[in-house]
């Protein structure tokens, strides 16, 4: 079918707003052309959004005025007229509590603005952590033609003539000053070199795992994941992403062709490929919770483990973003898993109008180092791992690759923190009574107890451990922990300990028994005894002020557990484009 046969079917959403000849019309063009716009761009041209979130407090998000601007060029090369909008930018290095807690709110925000406005069809300019998410579970409740454009990695950081990653270079260095094997001006003239250039976390962590999702869910353009944010290459990639949307428009290409089950079955087999963050766990189920795909726990583990890590980057290898785009990038690790039959569904639709495999399976790849063959894998049995049992029914999520294999099977005594501040007062003290093999266990840092699940789940371990020369003991939570992190850490146990999960009720002294391979957590009590001390628990809580009034409250009320993606309850669900009032 030609373009202009596509051209005579469609009928553009954006025409309900511009394109009648009477009061609305007048209304919707009229204030519009104060900005100078000519008649003829509201002539039946595909108007597109750019969905920004730039903002100076996202730091990873600062470039995005230019980038938007590239966008801008390829959409009116390609006969559409942009409309650049900013949405909320939750940014993972200043937001507190922590940025998670208005990735819901952010969600909202870009659903209401497409919906609302007369637009055809978005780019989503996303980069630091939660934007990606945030930007896909809004545009995915509208289903109208979408597009990813990645912000991109910064460049290597360097300390010391060394390349240090994103994230993980600050807790390294954390840890040494603790034990005393640096100086605490040594560790702050590490922060300029840390972050030297316009971009993303240029680890594995979950900017960068999520950027990887978004291209291997077919979202975005082949190699939008890693090109660096100062590489021309990313400017062009977003010239060529903004002419694709418009023909989009007129293939009525949406998001829910897109977003499949299949295309999310891929994601979680290329997220083990990648070695990402156990935060795609959570973002994957939201997205996919909005597009009405069943996603399950157990999902990851049908298809994510046993798959080999093949990307060798922080925190679980060697390298870093820059030198995974070198490499050949995703195309790459997605052509390795293709040729060996790792591709669960090669046939799945993306942007361009082509499959995954069609646009990956002759990607080339140029440096076995950093994309490792199959048979030579960083780590042979990849993946995150699923873990259940009385201590976490509804499940707990562990990254091998990022654990001591020595520790994946253990039994240890409880060492119990209450909370947070709890933890930070008392991990410290020369005379908690803590031993290596002990298991470190933090309680109220999920969901509805931080609020906002922050990432505090590696928590750092008692300096008098760190003193023996100790690098890695059992920790586990309801908290999330960066995808900079690592560590043997078991996250986002559910039901979390604020909404009565047994974790709520572990005593100092408790045995724990982790067993990986099992996929098991349990702790170590009688089950008459686990009741008898649930009910304490429930019997003695109390609402907090905090939670009572303002977004938090709504927050507290409203958010799922981790297993469900932590999207509030009343988001789920795809709602559509169609607004069938006008506004006057
Ligand atoms: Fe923004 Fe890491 S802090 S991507
Ligand atoms: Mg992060």
């Amino acid at each position: 079918m030609t373009t202009e046969d596509k051209k005579s079917k469609v009928k553009l959403r954006s025409a309900e707003w511009f394109g009648t000849q009477d009061k609305n019309g007048f209304m919707y063009r009229s204030w519009m052309k104060n900005q100078g716009i000519p008649d003829h761009e509201f002539q039946g041209k595909p108007i597109i959004g750019i969905c920004n979130t730039w903002s100076e407090l996202t730091p990873c998000n600062a470039h995005f005025r230019k980038l938007a601007e590239h966008v801008k060029k390829g959409i009116l090369e390609a006969g559409g007229w942009p409309v650049e909008f900013p949405v909320f930018s939750s940014g993972e290095s200043n937001l507190r509590p922590t940025a998670m807690l208005t990735r819901n709110l952010a969600s909202m925000d870009v659903e209401e603005s497409i919906r609302g406005n007369p637009v055809d069809a978005v780019v989503l300019l996303v980069g630091c952590d939660k934007t990606t998410p945030a930007l896909l579970m809004g545009a995915a409740s509208v289903d109208v033609p979408a597009i990813v454009v990645t912000g991109g990695p910064m460049l290597n950081g360097k300390l010391n003539g060394k390349n240090i990653g994103s994230g993980t270079a600050v807790w390294q260095l954390h840890e040494q000053v603790k034990a005393g094997e640096i100086k605490m001006h040594d560790f702050l003239a590490a922060e300029a070199g840390h972050s030297r250039s316009a971009g993303t976390c240029n680890t594995m962590g979950t900017a960068s795992t999520m950027a990887c999702m978004a291209e291997s869910l077919g979202t975005s353009l082949p190699h939008n994941a890693a090109i660096p944010a100062v590489d021309a290459r990313r400017y062009v990639l977003a010239h060529l992403s903004g002419m694709r949307i418009v023909d989009m428009v007129w293939e009525d290409l949406r998001l829910s062709k897109v977003l499949t089950k299949e295309a999310f079955e891929n994601a979680i087999r290329v997220n083990a490929a990648i070695g990402g963050s156990t935060n795609a766990v959570i973002h994957l189920k939201a997205i996919a919770g909005r597009m009405g795909v069943d996603l399950e726990l157990e999902d990851w583990t049908r298809i994510g483990r046993g798959t080999p890590t093949v990307v060798d980057l922080l925190p679980s290898g060697r390298f870093l973003m820059e030198e995974f785009y070198y490499a050949g990038g995703l195309p790459g690790v997605i052509r390795r898993l293709g040729e060996a039959n790792l591709l669960p569904n090669p046939a799945a639709l993306t942007v361009n109008g082509k499959s995954l495999w069609e646009n990956c399976n002759d990607a080339p790849i140029y440096d076995d180092e950093v994309i490792r063959p199959l048979d030579k894998p960083l780590i042979e049995d990849g993946g995150i791992c699923i873990l259940r049992g009385n201590l976490a029914p509804r499940g707990a999520v562990l990254k091998p690759s990022a654990a001591t294999p020595e520790l994946m099977k253990h039994r240890g005594r409880a060492v119990v923190f209450e909370n947070f501040d709890d933890y930070k007062a008392r991990i410290g003290d020369p005379d908690l009574d803590v031993d290596a093999s002990c298991i470190l266990v933090m309680k109220n840092c999920g969901p509805k107890g931080y609020p906002g699940m922050a990432e505090v789940g590696n928590m750092g371990l008692p300096p008098k451990i760190l003193a023996t020369g100790v690098k890695d003991m059992v920790r586990i939570s309801d908290a999330r922990m960066s995808g900079t992190a690592y560590g043997t850490v078991v996250l986002h146990v559910a039901p979390e300990a604020r909404a009565g999960g047994p974790l709520a009720v572990v005593q100092e002294g408790d045995f724990i028994e982790l067993d990986c391979a099992a996929g098991r957590l349990h702790l170590d009590v009688s089950e008459e005894e686990l009741q008898r001390r649930l009910d304490a628990w429930a019997a003695a809580q109390t609402v907090d002020p905090a939670d009572a009034t303002g977004y938090r409250s709504l927050y507290v009320k409203h958010v799922l557990q981790a297993d469900e993606g932590c999207d509030f309850d009343f988001l789920r669900g795809c709602r559509g484009s169609a607004v069938p009032r006008h506004s006057h």
